[in-house]
């Protein structure tokens, strides 16, 4: 095993009740002004925000609004946010809705600690040392970021989806509803399992464990495939969801890598997916998984052995993940995923801006440079 660094400040407020308890998660977190950040319209017509604006207006907490965060989230808003942060004093950013609205919250609290452009921690020009602080309500489950110290923006001008890592940006707390999940569209319900289940298997895969975070991550995964079926059948069941939801979190926090080494090759491959083409991460992800395992896997064909016999059941890995992702609507290769095949030229691209001109690797239980990249969105191509 690999020596580890286990860090995960986030506050958990999970259940029925948990959005009561917001006025005073502010208060604690000293809010003074609160920056409300939402996305397109789904918390506006399930009545969380009007709830949200009632307690806040109750409560005395001054607050100013920016919604609009579409899914793989803007630096353009980004920007517009931090200039109406800095105009209206706003001191604490609240984010109501998903991974996009939390890592759009999470940009403006860097931007606002910082005198320059808040891309340059994106193009990794410099490292961030502070940010205005963060909470979620979270509406969902699907990338982590409530908990993670990831935040992951596009920037339009230049077609670039770029992360950056800092424990600086992890959330003061989470407030988890299962109940706020129930309307999400079966499209995007099969999205979120799909982006859980990679967070893990990002991690699982790797050539150093514990045996502690294997049985986590391996009892996470038969969970998350077990249920993820069950609610798209059953969009109400409140145990089901709050499962999901909470595997969510528990995905992305550190807790199912600690040990090992991350992976993230998959992740990075996809990104690409979702600025070429303007696709759904998690759909992104079920697109390409199954020919990243096919590419790697004589790296250590223990793993995949594991992987078979403690999470699926003994069945072949790459079939049978083929099938899952199948079973819940996810595509399963690039055509499926985007209605025809890429081009030659847009493989080459989406290469060359993974390597970053060729000169960047990603992955560590295989090491892919631009030639590996190529040969993966090839294979994925058919
Ligand atoms: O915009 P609204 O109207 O709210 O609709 C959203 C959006 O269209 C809708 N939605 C959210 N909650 C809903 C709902 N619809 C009905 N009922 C609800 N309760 O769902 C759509 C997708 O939302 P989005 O926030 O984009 O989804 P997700 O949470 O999957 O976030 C995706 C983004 O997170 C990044 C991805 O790259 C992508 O940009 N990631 C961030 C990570 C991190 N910061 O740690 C890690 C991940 O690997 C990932 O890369
Ligand atoms: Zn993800």
């Amino acid at each position: 095993m690999t020596d580890f660094h286990f860090y995960t400040p986030t506050e958990i407020c999970f259940g029925k009740s948990s959005e009561d308890q917001l006025p005073a998660l502010l208060k604690k977190y000293g809010a003074h002004k609160v920056l409300v950040h939402y996305g397109g319209g789904s918390a506006e017509r399930s009545g969380l925000l009007p709830k949200i604006r009632t307690m806040l207006s109750g409560a005395g907490i001054p607050f100013v609004e920016l919604g609009g965060v579409v899914p793989n989230p803007l630096l353009s808003l980004v920007r517009k946010g931090i200039e109406l942060c800095r105009k209206e004093g706003v001191d604490f950013i609240l984010a109501v809705g998903g991974g996009s609205v939390i890592d759009s919250s999470k940009g403006i609290g860097y931007g606002l600690k910082y005198e320059g452009d808040v891309w340059d921690f994106f193009d990794a020009k410099a490292v961030p040392q502070a940010a205005v602080p963060v909470g979620v309500v979270l509406t969902i489950p699907a990338s982590g970021s409530e908990m993670s110290d990831s935040t992951v923006i596009t920037n339009d001008a230049e077609g670039l989806k770029r992360g950056c890592n800092s424990d600086i940006c992890r959330p003061k707390f989470a407030i988890m509803n299962p109940e706020r999940t129930f309307t999400l569209p079966p499209y995007q319900t099969a999205c979120g399992v799909t982006d859980i289940l990679m967070h893990t298997m990002e991690r699982y895969f790797s050539k150093s464990h514990m045996d502690i975070t294997d049985a986590i991550a391996e009892g996470l995964l038969r969970t998350v495939m077990e249920a993820g079926p069950k609610v798209l059948e059953n969009p109400e069941d409140y145990d089901l969801r709050a499962s999901i939801m909470w595997a969510g979190s528990l995905s992305h926090n550190g807790l199912t890598g600690c040990g090992g080494v991350s992976d993230f090759g998959t992740h990075r491959l996809e990104h690409e997916l979702s600025t070429m083409y303007g696709v759904a991460h998690g759909a992104g992800l079920a697109a390409l998984w199954c020919f990243w395992a096919g590419y790697v896997k004589a790296e250590d064909p223990s793993r995949f052995e594991s992987f078979s016999k403690n999470v699926l059941g003994g069945r072949e890995p790459i079939s049978a993940m083929r099938d899952f992702f199948h079973s819940i609507g996810m595509p399963a290769s690039i055509p499926e995923l985007i209605g025809r095949k890429a081009t030659e030229e847009e493989i080459e691209e989406m290469s060359m801006r993974c390597s970053r001109g060729g000169e960047f690797k990603v992955g560590n239980f295989k090491k892919l440079g631009k030639k590996e990249m190529r040969d993966i969105y090839n294979l994925a191509n058919q």
